[in-house]
């Protein structure tokens, strides 16, 4: 299985991170669900039909060839007629919530066989994505959950892949909480968040702060990607787990073999 060549263009135009689209998902950084105030409040119950509509339509529900068969996704399949079509052709922002990339499958998979490290623990997932490590999070039985995003829609996959898995849904964040007071969390994990040399950098003193202030643990799942393997952030992370990627994933990304967990300890 090989991406087409106008998404094979998106997954690399995303991570090789460039400017415009940056810029164009942060911009879309407004909350999902009406909760006034208090940006968690709540859980992701509410679905604007024509979206959902428009999400069952354009992915395919799918649990093969990733390192949790366990967890199901909507994803961006070969058998989506986007997957074949121009990547100009669709009609909201960059669905990086469509694809499971490899930082978030080893976070998932270590959350699920070290039930221990989120048993009772209240869990944030930053650029939560299709939601798969909130997910693995709930089945390994967190507490609570916050799953954030900046993207609205990435909002919606997470509710209905919530459903998917039979879990009611969490509460679902589409602010940047980059730019929020910090709260305390007993875990943080970001799965592939460090794929933008700003981003990391923006990521790299948030997380410094909810160490420092909170004592948070912070579990950090990556493919070895330039800017997280380059950035000065290595000196403060100590190897947790390493998977090798599943086949189709490792097509999928242009070749890469291993996905680590990383606990960041500055
Ligand atoms: C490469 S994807 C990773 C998704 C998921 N964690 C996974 O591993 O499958 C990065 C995600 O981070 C989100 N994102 C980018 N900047 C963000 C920010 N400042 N706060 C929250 N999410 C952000 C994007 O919208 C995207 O869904």
């Amino acid at each position: 299985m090989a991406l087409s060549p106008g998404w094979r263009a998106f997954t690399s135009f995303a991570m090789n991170c460039c400017g415009v689209l940056r810029k164009a998902v942060r911009s879309s950084g407004f909350p999902l669900f009406p909760w006034g105030h208090c940006p968690w409040r709540g859980t992701g119950s509410f679905l604007d039909p024509e979206m959902k509509a428009f999400l069952e339509e354009n992915t395919e529900v799918t649990s093969r060839g990733s390192l949790t068969p366990e967890i199901q996704l909507r994803l961006l399949t070969p058998r989506c007629k986007f997957w074949w079509e121009r990547a100009d052709l669709w009609p909201h922002s960059d669905p990086y919530w469509a694809v499971y990339w490899p930082g978030g499958q080893a976070l998932s998979r270590y959350l699920l066989d070290n039930p221990d490290v989120v048993r009772g623990k209240s869990v944030l997932d930053i650029g939560s994505g299709c939601g798969a490590t909130a997910i693995a999070a709930k089945m390994s039985g967190a507490l609570t959950i916050l799953a954030n995003d900046i993207d609205p829609i990435a909002g919606m996959a997470i509710t209905l892949n919530c459903e998917l898995n039979q879990l009611n849904p969490f509460p679902i964040l589409t602010k940047n909480m980059l730019d929020l007071e910090q709260e305390k969390w007993d875990l943080v994990v970001l799965g592939d968040m460090f794929y933008d040399e700003d981003l990391a950098d923006s990521l790299h003193q948030w997380l410094k702060n909810c160490f420092w202030v909170y004592r948070t643990r912070v579990l950090i799942g990556d493919p070895g990607r330039p800017q997280f393997s380059g950035h000065s952030i290595q000196h403060q992370l100590h190897k947790v787990a390493e998977y090798s990627l599943p086949e189709p994933t490792r097509q999928e990304n242009n070749g890469l073999t291993t996905s680590t967990v990383w606990e960041f300890q500055p």
